[in-house]
């Protein structure tokens, strides 16, 4: 298991907590698809890569989107911040995934998830996760009038 789901931090929304958890169950699954096909170079464990990366991919999509419906339905000020940061997420787990499509070669996408994303995920969801999550149970409008 990479990712210790217990050990997630919380924020004050439970939809967002929720999906951080289904989010490291997701890639807790693609990364143990990723060591059945490091070990055994078969079809059968290369299309079990394909599956979970998609759904990984796929997951990250609705993770990022429901969190940004949820900060300009209320206007929250730094919303441009923390999408770019989704962008920029966005865009490094597509080429992952574009990568591997088309090499089918594992080690780039387990470097990333051993290296890169356990600590970017903790820290998101530390930082504007947190500041996110507070500003939206608060209810703060954009003029600081809660
Ligand atoms: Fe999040
Ligand atoms: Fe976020």
């Amino acid at each position: 298991m990479l990712l210790d789901i217990d050990a997630l931090p919380l924020v004050d929304m439970a939809f967002m907590n929720e999906v951080h958890q289904e989010e490291a169950h997701c890639i807790n699954a693609l990364f143990e698809a990723l060591l059945a096909y490091e070990n055994d170079y078969t079809e059968k464990n290369a299309l079990q890569v394909d599956a979970l990366l998609e759904d990984w991919y796929t997951h990250t999509l609705s993770h990022f989107e429901g969190e940004e419906v949820k900060m300009r339905e209320s206007g929250f000020p730094p919303y441009a911040m923390h999408k770019a940061e989704h962008d920029r997420v966005v865009a490094e787990i597509k080429s992952l995934l574009e990568a591997w499509r088309e090499t089918r070669e594992p080690k780039p996408l387990k470097i990333y998830l051993i290296e890169v994303l356990p600590r970017w995920l903790v820290t998101h969801i530390e930082t504007m996760d947190t500041v996110t999550a507070r500003f939206l149970k608060r209810g703060i409008s954009p003029c600081g009038i809660s």
